[in-house]
């Protein structure tokens, strides 16, 4: 079966340990594991991570990357796979069982022609969405629908703060958090992606760090280190930080006196359930908003692509077509 997958990993040069080429379709680990042809499979920052060696025990290698996808059962149902895969014997909410994982930490991933997942963990997918916008959701914009919606516990009227405008949550937070009816903010590095931010719905974009002008409901904070103090001082009193990614680090100063003595919350969040996934894909056909995707390219493509993310350099989400 052809996939891209983990051969080796390096911290510092993660794609010399990219590999695109066969390996053996290992079967449904367990009975009620589905099959799922991969019509498209959206890249994040997890698979750099993979490459680095954060996540993946160097024993289970090759692992094969990719943790969302769209594509099609073996009885023809087409659906969005829902990445969150809890243990067997837990009963609860699976975003938290601590013995939870993503596809490709424990078992293989989506960047291939094929990729098995429990029964429960596949979402009908509406024909109105693409197979690249389907692809799009399970990660960036499941994660960003729940910073918004259940953590930050954004209305229609407030005002959240997005850090990072290019980002793939970032983005997400941007044409969903528009779509909800929230004033939304935008900080980025780059001229050209606040352009792009208020192309897609931010209705104001500021230079990261910029004093803003007023204080804000809400942050989605991805970035970490290099946007926490700002994002502790944009806030109102009472205000929340919704925080689900630390890409420029995850040890900035706590600066714990401004948290208590302005009664900020700090929420944490990962991913998000399979009822969020149905609720987001229903968001989205309700208020006609779709996923900002930033280019499509064939499995051979995963290598530059994945070097488009761990640069930076993008604007929404990079899909990969593996049956192109
Ligand atoms: N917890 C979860 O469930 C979950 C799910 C998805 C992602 N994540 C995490 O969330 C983070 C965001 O992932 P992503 O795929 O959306 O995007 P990403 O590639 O990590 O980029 C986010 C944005 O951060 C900004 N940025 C990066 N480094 C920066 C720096 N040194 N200084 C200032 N800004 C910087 C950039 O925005 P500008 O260049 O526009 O400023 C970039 O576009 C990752 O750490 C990821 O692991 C977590």
């Amino acid at each position: 079966m052809r996939c891209a997958y983990v051969e080796s990993q390096d911290p510092e040069e993660p794609l010399r340990g990219l590999r695109v080429g066969d390996l053996p379709d290992a079967g449904p680990p367990l009975p009620g594991w589905v099959r799922v042809t991969v019509r498209a499979a959206a890249l994040n920052q997890h698979d750099l991570f993979s490459l680095r060696g954060v996540g993946l025990p160097v024993d289970r290698l090759p692992m094969i990357l990719g943790t969302d996808a769209a594509g099609v059962l073996d009885d023809g149902t087409e659906v969005i796979v829902h990445s969150v895969v809890p243990s067997p014997a837990w009963q609860g909410e699976e975003t938290l069982d601590p013995r939870r994982t993503l596809l490709s930490e424990l078992h293989p991933g989506t960047l291939a022609e094929h990729v098995w997942v429990p029964a429960r963990n596949v979402v009908p997918k509406d024909p109105a969405l693409s197979w690249t916008q389907a692809a799009s959701l399970p990660t960036a914009y499941l994660t960003a629908y729940r910073m918004l919606f259940d953590a930050a516990a954004l209305r229609p009227g407030r005002t959240v703060l997005v850090q990072g405008a290019g980002g793939g949550v970032a983005t997400a937070a941007i044409v969903l958090g528009r779509a909800a009816g929230l004033r939304v903010w935008v900080t980025s590095r780059s001229e050209a992606r606040r352009a792009l931010a208020v192309d897609i719905g931010a209705h104001d974009a500021f230079e990261t760090g910029a004093r803003l002008p007023e204080q804000v409901d809400a942050v989605v904070e991805t970035v970490g280190a290099a946007t926490w103090s700002h994002s502790l001082k944009a806030l109102r009193p009472g205000g929340t930080v919704a925080l689900a990614g630390a890409t420029s680090g995850a040890m900035p100063p706590a600066e714990l006196n401004r948290i208590f003595f302005r009664s900020l919350r700090v929420i944490g969040t990962t991913m998000g359930t399979r009822a969020q996934l149905e609720d987001l894909q229903g968001m989205l056909l309700a208020t006609g908003a779709r996923p900002v995707v930033d280019d499509v390219v064939p499995l051979d493509g995963v290598g530059g692509a994945l070097a488009r993310l761990a640069a930076g350099d993008m604007f929404g989400k990079l899909v990969v077509r593996p049956g192109a």
